[in-house]
């Protein structure tokens, strides 16, 4: 960063999109559980909710009751990003919700010229909310496909962060995912980088958990991060009492790898930002 360097993009939290067309592969856990890490080492940070089912919604306690400003309105332009925030019971952590209503917004915007730039525009616009000003990261958790939602968490974004399952068809589909990010970098968002893949749901016990963990890093290098998610009952038990795992039993293996795995993020954002 140089002198030159405007005061206020100093300022602009890192914006990450945990992104994978695959549906259960733990893009919701690991934002609420990365998101959750990340608050208890200091960092402040906001979750948005892009999935019309609304899990990370639900797993950090906000129910759907109360969510009467959502992402939906953010991406159809009725609200700024800031009034759709919800504080959580993690301190340092907020989340902007979705409901169902998201599985409408693809045609609400279809034929605006601005339909992919949305979600950015909402972010760029939070510099100016005192709601806002503090936070240091933004995850995106993106719905299980590569729609114009999706889309638009990549061209908000400052990198992706793949969550990949330790299971026999974890690399199905990642070239159609790599190429998706490629697109948006020759178009839309020219700065998109790769954060990292982060292997999850590993069962040490399986020795095909075991093989295709030697696969992907085989595939992927060093893109992978060094921490792996174990697969831990605690972590699915989590959500249902509206808790992140780190909350619910901060001691379980999986709560212990999402610490890991913040401080990996930490320091590859770091050595990003100096590239
Ligand atoms: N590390 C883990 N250990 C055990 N269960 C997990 C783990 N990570 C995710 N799960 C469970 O797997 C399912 C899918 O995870 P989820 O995060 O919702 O995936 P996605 O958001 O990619 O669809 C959920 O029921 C979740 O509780
Ligand atoms: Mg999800």
């Amino acid at each position: 960063m140089n002198a030159l360097t405007p005061i206020s993009s100093s300022r602009r939290p890192r914006v990450l999109a945990l992104a994978n067309q695959k549906g259960g592969v733990g893009k919701t856990t690991t934002a609420i559980n990365l998101g959750t890490a990340l608050a208890a080492i200091g960092e402040k940070v906001l979750i948005i909710d892009l999935d019309p089912q609304g899990n990370a919604s639900t797993g950090l306690g906000v129910d759907r009751k109360s969510r009467a400003s959502s992402t939906y309105d953010v991406l159809c332009g009725d609200i700024g990003l800031g009034q759709a925030l919800q504080e959580t019971a993690v301190p340092g952590l907020c989340i902007a919700p979705s409901t169902l209503d998201l599985l409408g917004v693809e045609l609400e915007i279809a034929s605006a010229k601005d339909r992919a730039h949305r979600l950015k525009k909402a972010i760029d616009e939070i510099a100016d909310d005192q709601r806002c000003c503090d936070l240091t990261y933004i995850l995106i958790d993106c719905p299980p496909s590569l729609s114009l939602i999706t889309i638009n968490a990549m061209t908000a974004a400052d990198a992706v962060l793949v969550p990949l399952q330790c299971e026999f068809f974890a690399l199905e589909g990642l070239s159609q995912l790599l190429k998706t990010v490629e697109q948006v970098r020759n178009g839309l968002n020219p700065r998109l980088m790769i954060q990292g893949v982060v292997l999850t749901m590993y069962d040490p016990r399986n020795n095909l958990s075991g093989q295709v963990m030697a696969d992907v890093r085989e595939f992927l290098g060093e893109k992978v991060y060094e921490t792996v998610i174990p697969r831990n009952v605690r972590v699915s038990e989590a959500p249902s009492y509206g808790k992140p795992a780190l909350l619910y039993d901060l001691r379980c293996s999986g709560s212990q790898a999402y610490l890991r795995l913040a401080s990996e993020v930490i320091k590859r954002e770091r050595e990003l930002r100096a590239a």
